[in-house]
Order: structure tokens, then sequence, then C-alpha cells
């Protein structure tokens, strides 16, 4: 028994208190465990949880002070947490074997290396901890609305639908100079879409519930979706408003739906989604859409204006690449209670951001984000993913030009430095592609360029499909910076 829309308050997640501060540094500490959780009235559903709710607690960060997570695992498998646009050191991002093993298990061979599609052979950079991990993140970045979520290889896919995600922003000193709303006029949304059994329980079409065997079987192929929309983990829900202008910080944390997002109705003149940031931070102008494509592991920073609506309007968030219950998200009640003065306003200058510098990249790559004709799955340059086998090798302090050229949709992120899209398709950038990005959407038969930095630390990073099942398919890449 499905809810109807527009039933169930929106939630919000808790945000996490850290467990001890310092001048530098502040230290928090997650347990990973089942819970269970209120989602469809009147049912239970066991989730994997961060902390025991869904989405997780948000971290909140300030630029420059270094946070640190200590993840304990009680789940009864395997995990790994990446944040995702976090420029972080290698040791802490996250790398798809470095594992966290839970109590009582003991590494085998299976957990770090399961027979992704084509692949065989230990890799030579198994990092494994028992029972729990402490995550170092310098945060030397600005203001930006990340996530973190699980990144075990093989099972992200299933790890992230049964609940392994939450928020993690950071604020700076620039961003909070700015007039933009604040405190209970800034919240986080995280979008995902989720289908259910009967009783109530995620239903994710493993192909091994036990997690020794990865991915999903080949009517899955190209990505798992649910018909149930979720917003902060809450079916279809509406949130009431007052009349002022609201910042949302959207995120799309579905393995594999996009999401084409527009105010019903829209208010008068059009125009209500200002966009403000991106995946990596504030834009240097406001943009202002009418629709916001948005695809796995992107993010959109707007401001609504529910002043624009006659109070007591119900504005829906609907989703015009959905049909049935996949074209409705959200709704919001505009009260009709006077609203006092708004003290926010969207300047007209966000920031500055240094323009890309293509004619100073020392290489240029191609990636070519295809299906496989064999048994691989998903492949970058007719390879599937094995560790320990980069792509590329990068000089830190040198800017490149990656071009991404793909057969199928793929959202393509990019871990360690955001970039710049300078080109789509030959020719000039996507009204999505403005600003600094860690996740650029290619459409089938696409390509873009796009334009990065590789920045402070040395190792060995990731380049794969936010496609969640062509991750775990073996659309991903290593990268080394040296
Ligand atoms: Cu959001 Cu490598 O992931
Ligand atoms: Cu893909």
């Amino acid at each position: 028994p499905l809810p109807r829309p527009y039933e169930v308050p929106l939630p919000t997640p808790q945000v996490l208190a850290p467990i001890r501060t310092s001048g530098t540094t502040d230290v928090y500490e997650i347990t990973q465990r089942t819970a269970r959780l209120q989602i469809l009235p009147g049912l239970e559903t066991t989730a994997w949880t961060y902390g025991g709710t869904f989405p997780g607690p948000t971290i909140v960060s300030r630029s420059g002070r270094r946070t640190m997570v200590r993840h304990r695992n009680e789940l009864p498998h395997p995990t790994v947490v990446h944040l995702h646009g976090g420029h972080t050191p290698y040791s802490s991002d996250g790398y798809p074997t470095a594992l966290i093993l839970p109590p009582g298990h003991t590494a085998s061979h299976d957990d770090g290396m399961a027979g992704m599609p084509g692949m065989s052979g230990a890799s030579d950079a198994q990092d494994i901890a028992a029972v729990q991990r402490t995550y170092t993140y310098p945060m030397a970045q600005r203001a930006a609305t990340l996530w973190y979520h699980d990144h075990r290889m093989g099972f992200t896919g299933a790890n992230v639908w049964n609940g392994l995600a939450g928020f993690h922003l950071v604020h700076d000193d620039e961003e909070e100079a700015l007039p933009l709303p604040r405190g209970e006029r800034d919240i986080p949304l995280m979008i995902t879409d989720r289908s259910f059994a009967a009783d109530g329980s995620f239903r994710y079409p493993a192909l091994d519930a036990e997690q020794h065997k990865p991915g999903v079987s080949d009517q899955y192929m190209d990505g798992v979706l649910g018909d149930v929309v979720l917003v902060n983990g809450a079916p279809w829900p509406v949130l009431e408003t007052e009349g002022l202008r609201y910042r949302l910080r959207l995120l799309n944390a579905s393995n594999a739906r996009r999401y084409r997002l527009a105010l019903d109705p829209q208010p008068p003149g059009g125009g209500g989604l200002v966009q403000i940031g991106s995946d990596g931070g504030l834009l240097e102008r406001p943009l202002k859409h009418d629709a916001l494509d948005i695809a796995p592991g992107e993010r959109f920073d707007v401001v609504v204006d529910f002043s624009r609506y006659r109070p007591g309007t119900r504005v829906r968030l609907v989703n015009r690449l959905g049909s049935g219950g996949t074209a409705a998200v959200m709704r919001f009640d505009v009260s009709t209670a006077r609203p006092p003065a708004d003290d926010s306003r969207i300047p007209a200058r966000l920031s500055t951001l240094p323009a890309p510098q293509p004619e100073n990249a020392v290489a240029t790559r191609t990636f070519h984000f295809q299906r496989s004709s064999g048994s691989m799955g998903w492949t970058i340059n007719g390879r599937a993913y094995k560790p320990g086998r980069p792509l590329a090798k990068v000089r830190l302090g040198t800017t490149e030009i990656w071009r991404f050229v793909t057969d199928f949709h793929h959202p393509i992120h990019l871990h360690l430095d955001h970039f710049r899209v300078t080109a789509r398709n030959g020719a000039s950038i996507g009204p999505y592609d403005e600003g600094w990005k860690d996740t650029v959407d290619l459409r089938p038969a696409e390509s873009v360029e796009i334009v990065t930095r590789f920045t402070d630390y040395p190792g060995r990073y990731m380049l794969h499909c936010h496609n969640l099942e062509h991750e775990d398919m073996a659309m991903m890449a290593d990268f080394v910076t040296e």
C-alpha cells in the first residue's frame, strides 16, 4: 500500500554533532548498522544505515578545518565510504577495495575482488580495516553541497539503494557573507527512487543478497529504477513554506534515474528555479531555469521565491521525465499567513571563478564509455575495471583536457578535483554545465570536454559512471596522481 503523494511531511536529516573538536579539527563518529525505518505507512523497511537513519546524519564542515569521521561497520557485510565531491587524500577517498569489515568477518579473496565481469587476481591496492576506519578530510575546498555514500566495489548499487547515503555540507566565509536564505530556509533535498516489496522491504534485484557475487541480472543492466520517489527518505513529501525565498540543495542520489525537475505551477513569468550553485559550490552569477535536468550524483543549489505565488498555492516539484508515481517528487504548500519581511536576496554576483584554461593543458585524453560486446558489462576504453590498473597517470599541479564519449546515458564522475565543462558535442556547454562540476551527464552518443587541474594529493583515484549499476558492472577506471 503506497501512500498518496503529499501526505508525509518532509523530514530533514539531523545534523551530526562532533564527539570532539579542537582548534583545527572536528571529529565525528558514525555506526553503520541495520535499522527498521517507517517509510511506507504501517510497514517497516529494514535499511542499511549510517547511524540508524536514511538519509544518514548531515555532516557540516567549515572550509579549511579538518573533519575526521570514524566509521564503525556493524552491517552484515563489508563497506567503503566515499565523500563525493571531497578534495580528499587517497588514503581517505574510499577506494573501492579499501574495505571496512564487520566484526567477526575475516577478509577473503571475495571481499575485495569478487568477480566483477572479466576480473581475476588480487589487487595490489588492498587496504582492509577491521570493524572501523577513520576518514580524514582536510576540507581545503570551497563551500559546496557534498554527500557521502558507500563505494564498495561491485556492491555500491545495492548498498546505496538500501540506505547508505547522507549529506556533507561545507561552509565558508565567502558564501556566508552573501544574503542568501539560511537556517530553516536552507534545505538539503536528497532525491531517490526506490521500489518496495509488499512487506515494505526495499526491493533491489541483486544477483546475490549475500554479497559474494556483484551486480544485477541482465535485465537490469541499464540500471535499477524504482516506482516511488523519496525525498530525504520520505515518499512524495510535503513542506509548508512561508511566502519567502528558500535555498534548496538538490541532490540526485538515485542509482540510475534522471529527473527533469520543474515547479508546477511555475511562478508568473517563469524561471522559478534560480540556480546559485553546482556540484562544486557557488556559480559566478545566478542562472534562471524553468526546468533542471539532474543525473545521479549531481547537485544543483537553487533558490525558489515562494512570494511569487499567491498565499495558499500548492506548488508541486515534478519530474518531467517520469510517468505515474515517478512524475511527482514533492510539494510545497505556501502558507496563507502573512510572511515576515524577507531578509534574503540573490546577489547578481555570487562568486568569482577562475576561467578554465584549456590552453595550459599538458595532455588531452579521450575516454569512451561503452557497453561491452562480450560478457564484461560496461567498459571505459574497452576495459572492465580492474583495481590497480590505471587508465591515466597525471602530474599534480598540471592541467589536462579530458574528453568523454558515450554510447548510452552515462553520468560521469571524477574523484579528487572538480572540473569545468568547456564543450558539449563540440559546441558550447549545455544549460546544466555551468560552474565547478564533479559529475557531468552525457546522453547517448554525446561527448563533452572538461578541463581540470589535479592538485595536492598523490594516489589512486576513480573515474567512473555514476549510474550505480554501470559502476558495479565495471564502468570505472583508476587514474594515478603523482
Ligand atoms: Cu559518488 Cu565515486 O562516487
Ligand atoms: Cu553509465
